[in-house]
């Protein structure tokens, strides 16, 4: 599902792909030549799902649109469930803002800490305190013993995992050795910073969760969260069991094309998804591309469980929204003015991260 960008032309005309293209961020032709900062094009919002004024208009009168049901599960706000999605379950605001800071902050610092593994890894082997080094203004070099084997292209990602063989250093070393060795500085890195596993690593190019592959355990907060979130899709009397977590982040412009988790073994266990940072797009589809997909709207603290049938369907994000308005993390900004790390502040402003957590077995 990642780098999927390259789609066969029969994908490019399914019902998902139209919806995707329809979504996604692009910039009228009219201002890139001009010296002005390039505006997004208008996209037509009127047909994104918006559970916020969906909860809003419930609360004050009782009423929901066609198609859509209201449960109540022991959480602040009632549990949205679609009639034509069974299996699919819709939390507004599901995590207080004190939920929200925490987990924006570990999936910056702890998160992608090794043996974690992140996208980072097959270039640049496993990175430590990525945060800090950005905060420090750091810049990984790699080192000087390797040089002579220049071969970096993508062939050789595979033996730079384990060669620890980049490392930080402080901006004015960099500077005098970045002239004979290649750099990148820890700004960049973390911009680019696009997933994260916590727990049972997955194997993108062997799609599948690679057992033998050095883990932690999903840490215990996360997973009582993940548990409390998980119940309404749970059968009666079984508890979630969180084996496996994947961190998305989102900078403006990135996607996650239409995809199906089908990696786990029971899907009978929902995947929990919380959303963090700058509202996104979510596309809801059917288990076929064909199907035109469902657009809604995630907030910051929404999270979205997909169980049973819903777990077989086709879905993705096309869009974040970064700018003041369409954002609106302005009760998270306000929690993160508050501090003398202007760090986190600055990167959600910007960003959207989803941690997506499942049970494997
Ligand atoms: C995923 C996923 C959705 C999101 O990671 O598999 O579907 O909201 N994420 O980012
Ligand atoms: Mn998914």
């Amino acid at each position: 599902m990642y780098g999927s960008d390259k789609v066969s032309e029969d994908a490019e005309r399914t019902a998902f792909r139209k919806a995707e293209k329809k979504y996604k961020l692009y910039y009228d032709d009219s201002s890139k030549s001009s010296r002005k900062k390039k505006q997004p094009k208008q996209v037509d919002l009127s047909e994104v799902l918006d559970f916020k004024s969906i909860l809003d208009s419930y609360n004050q009168n009782g009423q929901l649109p066609p198609g859509i049901v209201a449960v109540q599960c022991g959480f602040n706000s009632p549990v949205f469930l679609l009639e034509n999605h069974p299996g699919f379950y819709f939390i507004p605001g599901a995590l207080s803002m004190q939920e929200q800071s925490q987990w924006i902050r570990e999936s910056l610092t702890s998160f992608p800490q090794p043996p974690n593994r992140t996208n980072h890894n097959a270039f640049y082997g496993p990175i430590d305190d990525l945060f800090n080094a950005v905060k420090e203004k750091k810049v990984l070099l790699e080192e000087e013993s390797s040089i002579g084997s220049l071969d970096l292209g993508a062939s050789s990602c595979t033996s730079n995992e384990d060669a620890h063989r980049w490392k930080f250093y402080e901006e004015d070393i960099a500077t005098l050795r970045g002239k004979t060795c290649k750099s990148v500085k820890a700004g960049v890195l973390l911009r680019k910073l696009r997933w994260c596993t916590l727990g049972l690593q997955f194997d993108w190019s062997k799609r599948n969760y690679n057992v033998s592959l050095p883990h932690k355990k999903i840490p215990d907060a996360l997973c009582q969260l993940a548990k409390r979130l998980a119940a309404p899709a749970m059968p009666i009397g079984e508890e979630f069991q969180p084996e496996a977590a994947i961190v998305n982040y989102f900078g403006l412009g990135d996607t996650l094309g239409g995809h199906l988790d089908d990696m786990e073994a029971d899907w009978s266990k929902p995947i929990v998804s919380m959303s963090l940072g700058c509202k996104a797009i979510f596309l809801l589809g059917g288990k076929s591309r064909e199907d035109p997909p469902l657009a809604m709207f995630l907030r910051s603290g929404d999270a979205v469980l997909m169980a049973g049938e819903a777990r077989e369907c086709f879905h993705g994000v096309p869009r974040i929204f970064t700018d003041r308005e369409n954002a609106e993390i302005a009760s998270l900004d306000l929690q993160f003015s508050h501090e003398d790390d202007p760090f986190f502040l600055e990167y959600i402003r910007n960003s959207r991260i989803n941690i997506n957590i499942r049970q494997v077995f």
